[in-house]
Formats: structure tokens, sequence, C-alpha cells
């Protein structure tokens, strides 16, 4: 029996198709869903009480089984325990609080433009939903964001996808960004291998703490441009830690704030002034808020490993049974978050305005290496992290360039990543178009050489699967998207201490 399940948003609907025999959820619908969604952002504030789904029919998939598929001995060799509250570090209310506005609020940029929502929004499940990021310059949020007004717009693109931050206060998540530049390591005075070395502060709580120390230090992403503030300036400079630097400058824009500075002495018993208050206070609080505030762990599949056996749909286990056996999945999207949390290459599309790398014989600079940025290591090449495929559905586009606006296809790249690469399609891209910028778009993936360079250190080879175990597939991957984060409205906070607007 075909059910067609009718979600009423606001201003238009999205349709999920659902039948026995086979459960795919509409990408395509997702993506008006998504577009529309930014577009009634401003109306929905007003109105954050009405849901955007009907979740209990969402969520009632088990009345459309009427076959039976058993989850196969080698699925459950290795599926990993249930995840629970001891997974987190748990941080106290008030500082998830402070940490939601600081999170939201335009000050901590150079020119006061953008703030870490921009590139994480509730609207865009924690992304942004480009394939690339519109960075300090740019203008409006999600897949609505342009690139700004002329010298005041952007520069570039900023060069890798924004990824999802679901789930990243759980203590598994010690390593941050796509070449984990950002480490938890005991060896370090400060506890954490960082771009910053030895100027980066003490006392930061974990590594989703030390990552929010990053984005305010980056001229594309919240600094700006050479002279535009002191900001910017002071990391043009290399002066992060210093008198004057960037942290500094930041901190003593929220001492001047009254409201913050009742916040931060209500959270941390060490500021009992304004002038108390530094980069790393601000900087616990928003990882404290990050990590609290995009738990996803109540998906289909949480429910089926903490015991309910009739969570997941046939299919789902089917797929579940595909991604621990014919399809490899599990090699590297293991564990609790469905990601070793190690760093392999597996070829995806190279996109945008890279990272500066160039193989022999280029000066474009228009490559990105990976894990070997960090590490100099050649034998890490093309590497980036295994990212956690938690809420699977609701993060695209997927891959460390955006370059891949549907999920199927994402499946299929890993299954022959030289055939995807040669039939990779540039139309799927979401980014806003700027002669200067786009030229630049698919610079290597047009380069033979390049292209076929992204092949040279893969980490996986072909696998065949029919279509209809990539269907399946898909099923699991809906299985691990947990429903609780398909409206995440109430997340996003009305105001901000500094004044500054939270919705252009
Ligand atoms: C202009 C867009 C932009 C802004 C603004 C921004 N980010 Fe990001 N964020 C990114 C991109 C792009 C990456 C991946 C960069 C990389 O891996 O090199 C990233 C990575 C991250 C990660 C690592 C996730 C992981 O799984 O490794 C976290 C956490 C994060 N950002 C939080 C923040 C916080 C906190 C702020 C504000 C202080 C912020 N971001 C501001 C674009 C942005
Ligand atoms: C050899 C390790 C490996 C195997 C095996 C593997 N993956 Fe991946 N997967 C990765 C890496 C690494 C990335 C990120 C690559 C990048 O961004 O350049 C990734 C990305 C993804 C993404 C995009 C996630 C995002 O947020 O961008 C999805 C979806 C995915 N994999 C699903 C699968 C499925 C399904 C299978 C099994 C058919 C599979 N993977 C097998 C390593 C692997």
């Amino acid at each position: 029996m075909k059910q067609k399940l009718v979600l009423a948003l606001f201003a238009f609907s999205a349709t999920f198709s659902v039948s026995a025999e086979r459960k795919v959820v509409d990408l395509s619908a997702h993506k008006v869903y998504k577009q529309s969604l930014v577009k009634t952002i401003k109306r929905s504030q007003a109105n954050q009480a009405e849901p955007l789904f009907d979740f209990e029919t969402v969520l009632d998939i088990s009345n459309q089984l009427n076959v039976s598929v058993q989850v196969s001995q080698n699925t459950l060799d290795q599926l990993p325990d249930a995840v629970t509250d001891e997974d987190y570090d748990i941080q106290p209310a008030n500082k998830v609080a402070l940490g939601k506005v600081l999170f939201f609020d335009k000050i901590l940029s150079g020119n006061k433009n953008d703030s870490c929502a921009t590139c994480h929004h509730p609207f865009a499940w924690s992304g942004d939903g480009l394939s690339l990021p519109i960075g300090e310059g740019g203008d409006g949020v999600g897949v609505t964001r342009t690139t700004g007004f002329m010298e005041a717009g952007v520069h570039e693109r900023v060069p890798r996808n924004a990824p999802q931050i679901f789930n990243l206060g759980a203590k598994v998540f010690n390593v941050m960004f796509h070449d984990g530049r950002v480490v938890e390591d005991s060896t370090q005075p400060s506890g954490f291998f960082t771009p910053a070395g030895n100027d980066l502060p003490l006392g930061l709580d974990n590594a989703l703490a030390a990552q929010a120390m990053f984005p305010v230090t980056s001229q594309t992403e919240m600094a700006g441009q050479a002279g535009e503030n002191s900001i910017a300036d002071a990391t043009i400079a290399g002066n992060l830690a210093g008198e004057g630097g960037v942290w500094a400058q930041l901190a003593s824009r929220i001492q001047e704030i009254s409201e913050y500075v009742e916040m931060f002495k209500d959270v941390y018993p060490d500021v009992n002034s304004a002038s108390d208050i530094t980069m790393v206070h601000i900087a616990n609080a928003i990882g404290a808020f990050e990590g609290d505030v995009w738990r996803a762990d109540n998906s289909a599949f949480d429910k089926y490993l903490r015991g309910d056996t009739g969570a997941m749909s046939a299919n789902q286990i089917a797929g579940m049974n595909v991604f621990y056996g014919d399809g490899g999945c599990a090699q590297c999207h293991n564990g609790k978050f469905l990601t070793s949390n190690e760093f392999k290459s597996v070829g995806m599309p190279q996109i945008g305005p890279g990272k500066g790398d160039n193989l022999p014989g280029f000066r474009d600079g228009l490559d990105d290496f990976g894990r070997e940025r960090v590490t100099g290591n050649t034998d890490d090449r093309f590497k980036f992290k295994v990212p956690s495929l938690r809420n699977a559905l609701l993060t695209g586009p997927w891959g460390h360039a955006g370059a891949y606006n549907d999920l199927r296809t994402v499946i299929k790249h890993h299954l022959n990543p030289a055939q995807a690469l040669a039939n990779y399609d540039e139309s799927q891209v979401i980014m806003p178009y700027r002669r200067d910028l786009s030229a630049l778009d698919f610079a290597v993936m047009n380069d033979t050489l390049s292209r076929n360079a992204l092949l040279s250190n893969l980490d996986i080879s072909n696998v065949n699967l029919t279509e209809t175990q990539i269907d399946r597939l898909m099923d699991f991957l809906d299985a691990v998207t947990d429903r609780s984060s398909i409206d995440l409205r109430t997340d996003v906070p009305t105001s901000v201490p500094s004044g500054l607007p939270v919705f252009e």
C-alpha cells in the first residue's frame, strides 16, 4: 500500500513517499523544504509554538511493515552500545544559555556582520545549506545567503564545507575540522594541539571549546580584510594571544556590554568583574552550548540499540545489514556516532578556491591536501576526517567541499570513486554565483590530471551493490536521522546582548 504523508509547513509543504517494500525520503522535497524554510524564518520566529512537522505521523513507521527482516549475525557483532548521558560532557544550564547568545552574536566578528550561526544555523541543521560557505561580508542566512555588496562583500569562498555540529559534545569527538588541526593532546601545555601552538591559552574545556577560538581568527570566516577593523589587522599580523591581539580585543568588546558581564559572573566563579572575562570563557560557553543543544541520539537506530526491536522498519534493518556487511561502510563509519574519527581518502570531488595546495606543475593553489596539511606527510594526502553519519539526511551538501547535494550520489561515489569523479555533475552545487568566484569553482574537476590525482591515495576499493541495496542504505541513513532534529527553531534566540541583529 502506498501511503503519502503530507507534512504541513508554513507556506509550503514537503511530501515524503512511504510504501511497504520501499521507503525512500524524497530529497528534492527536502531541498524545497530547506529553501522555503529559510524564507519563512522571520515569520516563524513569531510563531514558535506551531510545530513544523506532525512528528507522530512521521515517527509512526511500524505500521507500514508487512515483511520481516532479520538482523544478521555479522551486524549484531558490530553494533555499538546505545548512546547514554555518560557519553557527553554535560554542562550547566546557565553556561549553555550564555553560549547560545554568544553563538548568535555578530559582536564576535571583526566587522560585526556574521556570527557562528551564520554557517552553523538551526534552520540549516547546524550547517549553512551551501556547498561552500559565504563568510564575513556576505548577506543573509542559509541557501539564500549572497556574496554581499561591492568592496564590503566576500573576497573568496570559504574553501571547505561547513560541517554539521550535531553531537559534538560527546567526549569521543576529540578531533575538530575536516583535517583534524585541533585535537586533544595531553603532551601539549594547553592540552590541545592546534594551529596556535603555544599561544593557545590554558583552561579550555574540550576540543569543541578549543575549536571555538579559531573561526574568529579567520579573515574569510569572521575577522575581515586588512584595514577594515583592528581585529582583522591583528589576525593578519599573527597576533592572536598577545596584547591587542584578536582574543583580547574580542574579550574587551564583551566586557563593555553589561548584560554579558552579569551572565559571565553568574557562570564563572573566577569572573568577578568585567576585566576578568577572557576569550577562554567565551569559547568554553560556546562549546557548552554547541554540545548541549545539538544532541541527536534519539533516532530509530538509537531506539533499536536501546532495546526497542520494533523501532526500525524492515527496510531500515535490511539497510543496516548492507551498511555493516556488503557495503563495507562500517570499516570507517563505525562506533556510536558512526565515525572512526580517523582520516581516510575516498576521493571526494574538490571544488572552490582550495587551501593553497599545489600538485607538481601547478601554482593555482586550488587543491586541498586535507590531513597532509597538518602532518606534513604525503601519505596523508587527500585524507579527510570520517564524518559522523548521524542526521545524514539533514546535513547536506555533503563532502569536505560540499560538492554533492544528493545523498544517493554520495553513497554511489564510495562504491566507485573513479566513475563518480568522471561523471561529476557540477550543476548540483549550491553557492551564490559571482563571476570571479565561480570562475575557480570547477578548475580542479575540469583538469584531468588534478581530478585523477584525487584518486591517487584511496583507502577504499570498488564495491558492487545493487540499486535495491543502495535504496536500503538510504533507508538506514534515514534510520540514523533523529526526528527531533528537524525543527530546531527554538534554538535561535530572539535577541542577543550586543543588540546586533540576529536575523539580517
Ligand atoms: C563563514 C562560515 C563559518 C563561520 C562564521 C563559523 N564556521 Fe565553524 N566551520 C566552518 C567551516 C568551513 C568548517 C570546516 C573547516 C575545516 O575543516 O577546515 C567549520 C568547522 C567547525 C567545527 C568543527 C566540526 C567538526 O566536526 O570538525 C566546529 C565545532 C565549528 N565550526 C564551530 C564554529 C563556531 C563555534 C563558530 C563561531 C565562533 C564558527 N564555527 C563559525 C564555517 C564557519
Ligand atoms: C575508507 C573509509 C570509508 C568507507 C569504507 C566509507 N566511507 Fe563514507 N566517508 C568517508 C570519508 C573520509 C568521508 C569524507 C570525505 C570527504 O569529505 O572528502 C565520507 C563521507 C561520507 C558521507 C558524507 C557525509 C558528510 O557529512 O559529508 C556519507 C553520507 C557517507 N560517507 C556514507 C558512506 C556509506 C553509506 C558507506 C558504505 C557504502 C561509506 N560511507 C563507506 C570514509 C569512508
